[in-house]
């Protein structure tokens, strides 16, 4: 598929056929990952990827009003191991001044939502929907603690995938429909910021 097609229909999708996604098929869509640019090399990006219904009921139950979450076959965790950067920054060719850099914002979390965009797109690639979910803080204890996620490892996102069902209902309750999608111009800056 053209880049140009999958930009087209990238949307986030919040219900979900209960058909099952072959492994090859999610396998092609994680190992995107490899490709996910990443600070320095660092590499810090963790996936863990769920299919078991059990585990994605239980990660419902865990969510709470989040139906579409355990509907959809395949969900994958999007984790960053941020120790991967300070462990990289502090190698003699990454030093500044014998020293780590001054993080201008955390080099991680770029990473990891550069690694769920990829996911993102190379689901529609597959012939597949995805959507993504931010886990809250008062869920977060209980998701790691099921799905036995080690404390360095920082849960930034969790991706749905599988066959796209009707979500028009979702159409009046989204940020999609609520919030009008700004003009280029409000989000493009030429040369200089400002007129
Ligand atoms: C970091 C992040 C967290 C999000 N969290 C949720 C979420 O918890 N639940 C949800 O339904 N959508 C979530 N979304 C999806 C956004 O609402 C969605 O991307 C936005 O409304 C634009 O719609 P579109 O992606 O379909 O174009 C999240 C998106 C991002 C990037």
């Amino acid at each position: 598929m053209e880049l140009k097609e999958i930009l087209a229909r990238r949307r986030m999708v919040r219900a979900y056929a209960p058909d099952p996604v072959p492994r090859e098929a999610i396998e092609r869509i994680v190992s995107t990952v490899r490709r996910a640019p990443s600070a320095g090399f660092s590499q810090g990006q963790r996936l863990l990827v769920v299919t078991g219904q059990a585990t994605r009921e239980a990660i419902g139950d865990i969510l709470g009003s989040r139906q579409w979450v355990s509907d959809a076959p395949v969900l994958i965790v999007v984790g960053v191991r941020e120790d991967d950067y300070h462990d990289r920054y502090t190698k003699p060719d990454k030093l500044v001044d014998g020293s780590e850099i001054e993080w201008p914002v955390p080099y991680w979390h770029f990473d990891a939502g550069a690694a769920a965009m990829l996911i993102l797109l190379a689901a529609i690639d597959e012939g597949y929907a995805a959507g993504l979910f931010g886990v809250f803080v008062e869920a977060m204890a209980p998701f790691k603690q099921l799905l036995n996620i080690p404390d360095d490892v920082a849960v930034t996102s969790c991706i749905t995938v599988g066959r796209a069902a009707d979500d028009s209902s979702w159409d009046a309750l989204t940020s999609r429909l609520t919030q009008a999608r700004k003009p280029v111009d409000d989000l493009v800056h030429w040369e200089r910021w400002g007129a």
